[in-house]
């Protein structure tokens, strides 16, 4: 255990308290990790960078990005944005480059915000997609027409293998186009996003230029891959003192999600089934009291997953429920009280939260037992409950979140401050191999690994606490 390395600052005697404390309440414990890096200030890459290029050709389509455009992915939602005029919103589809032989019909919105105003922002459903096809598509005619590709999903069952990649709190620095080109090299088939795109709030009138650069800069994955949303605080733009008060004003005119296929009323929480997985999204800053819709939908949501199908249950939010770092502590907690209870009837695998810039991956834990007269405010092992992992450290302007609570809480089952991704490689219905990739600078290092096992199908194996 390398407690004392990070216990870098006061005396001895500290120290050696904490590792007292340590070796008794945490027999079985977490491990902080020796892995140290400095908070440095972390800038936006300059507007001229190779990443933001402007795609050449006159009103030629940038931004492109897709995700998914029904609840089981035979149908695909593809926008862009074109800077000189509206153009055409058609996207034209096809097995081969010279054989686009399909047509969607899209539209196109525009927003102001403060005194910028957006680009032509186009949305084209793809639909009738055969599984796991790949497929060319082009948008841009009249005028400047690009090309990507995509392979369909596979359609969902219980033994579908998946590589799912996680991201969370991207940005555009060059940490985050390291985080982005790890992640290129771990060849995921599908990123679930945990919130925070951009940061363009960061800048003075949160200036939506940063929305467009970040759309370029994410183009090189995010046109060839389903990207699936969840929304972060950077989303919400909610700025009375510069006249904008509709929350989520920018993010929900550029990102959509396709939650009526799932049956929610608002594009913030939603669900999708992809191969083994039932991935359900929840919104951090959207209501989600008892009786609210959320809650609701939610609860009815969890009705609906079939685990015969789909044994493998995901959950993300982009505020942790648990989360031991001092940065945005206890944040979660008001969304935690609510729906860890459901969370654990349901037997959800897991669950990945963004937000706190750096990783934390907890054991297999539930605080369900607090009814404000017992005094079980305490969160304990519980086979039945998720493993929570928070996994906000792709890379932003706002720099690494480095200091955690002291000792390590019990819950915690390893946590480091470093940027990276993860990626969850599902086997089939009992097994799946995750594994979380520090960005250490240039280096792409596997530096938490775990078989999980399934809650449904192997309920009473303790995984959690095994590292691989
Ligand atoms: C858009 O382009 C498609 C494909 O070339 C074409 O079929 C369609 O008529 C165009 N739509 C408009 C409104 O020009
Ligand atoms: C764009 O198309 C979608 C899907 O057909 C539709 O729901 C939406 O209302 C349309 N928006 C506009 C502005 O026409
Ligand atoms: C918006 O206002 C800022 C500050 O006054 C200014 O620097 C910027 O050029 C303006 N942008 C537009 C598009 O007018
Ligand atoms: C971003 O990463 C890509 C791929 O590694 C590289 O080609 C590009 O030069 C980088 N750009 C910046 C501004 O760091
Ligand atoms: C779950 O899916 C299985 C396999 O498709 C099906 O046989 C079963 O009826 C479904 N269960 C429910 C409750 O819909
Ligand atoms: C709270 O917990 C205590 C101890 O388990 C139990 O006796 C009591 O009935 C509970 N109260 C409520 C309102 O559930
Ligand atoms: C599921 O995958 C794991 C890991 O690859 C393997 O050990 C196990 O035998 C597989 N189970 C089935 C039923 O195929
Ligand atoms: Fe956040």
């Amino acid at each position: 255990m390398a407690m004392g390395a990070r216990l870098c600052c006061s005396s001895i005697l500290f120290v050696l308290v904490v590792l007292l404390l340590a070796a008794t309440t945490m027999a079985r414990g977490g491990v902080t990790s020796s892995f140290w890096r400095k908070s440095e200030a972390t800038e936006d890459m300059p507007m001229d960078a190779d990443v933001f290029a402007v795609p050449p050709g006159p009103n030629a389509p940038q931004q492109v990005h897709m995700t998914f455009g029904d609840k089981d992915g035979t149908a695909m939602t593809v926008s862009w944005v074109t800077m000189e005029e509206a153009g055409n919103s058609t996207v034209m589809y096809g097995r081969a480059t010279d054989k686009l032989d399909m047509a969607a019909d899209g539209n196109h919105t525009r927003y102001k915000y403060h005194n910028y105003t957006s680009g032509f922002i186009h949305h084209c459903t793809l639909t009738n997609l055969e599984r796991g096809v790949k497929y060319y598509y082009a948008m841009g005619f009249g005028r400047t027409v690009r090309t990507f590709w995509f392979t369909a999903p596979p359609k969902p069952g219980p033994d579908v293998p998946f590589r799912l990649g996680l991201i969370g709190d991207l940005g555009q620095t060059a940490y985050s186009n390291s985080t982005l080109t790890h992640y290129e090299a771990t060849g995921g088939d599908a990123v679930l996003f945990m919130g925070d795109l951009s940061y363009a709030d960061k800048h003075p009138l949160h200036d939506n230029n940063r929305w467009d650069t970040w759309g370029r800069f994410s183009e090189r994955s995010v046109a060839y891959q389903p990207w699936l949303w969840v929304t972060g605080n950077h989303e919400i733009d909610y700025a009375p003192e510069l006249g904008e008060t509709m929350p989520f004003k920018p993010f929900t005119h550029r990102y959509p999600t396709p939650h009526l296929a799932s049956g929610s009323s608002e594009p913030y929480w939603y669900s999708v089934r992809l191969a083994s997985a039932h991935i359900i999204v929840l919104s951090s800053y959207s209501a989600f009291t008892k009786y609210t819709p959320q809650y609701k939908w939610l609860e009815a949501e969890l009705k609906r997953v079939n685990r015969t199908e789909t044994p493998w249950l995901i959950l993300a939010s982009h505020s942790p429920w648990y989360n031991s770092n001092n940065f945005h502590y206890m944040e979660g907690e008001p969304m935690r009280v609510q729906f860890e209870q459901l969370a654990v009837d349901a037997r959800v695998d897991l669950v990945f939260s963004g937000h706190v810039h750096a990783y934390e991956r907890s054991f297999r834990v539930s605080n369900v037992k607090y009814n404000i007269t017992d005094g079980r405010c305490t969160p304990v092992r519980d086979r039945r409950a998720p493993v929570y992992i928070t996994i906000g450290d792709g890379g932003n302007i706002e720099g690494l979140a480095n200091e955690m609570t002291q000792p390590q809480p019990a819950y915690s089952a390893f946590r480091e401050a470093s940027f990276g991704h993860a990626v969850l490689d599902i086997k089939n219905r009992t097994h799946a191999y995750y594994t979380w990739y520090r960005n250490d600078d240039g280096a792409k290092v596997a530096a938490d690994t775990m078989w999980f096992t399934n809650r449904y199908h192997m309920p009473n194996h303790d995984d959690s606490a095994t590292k691989q």
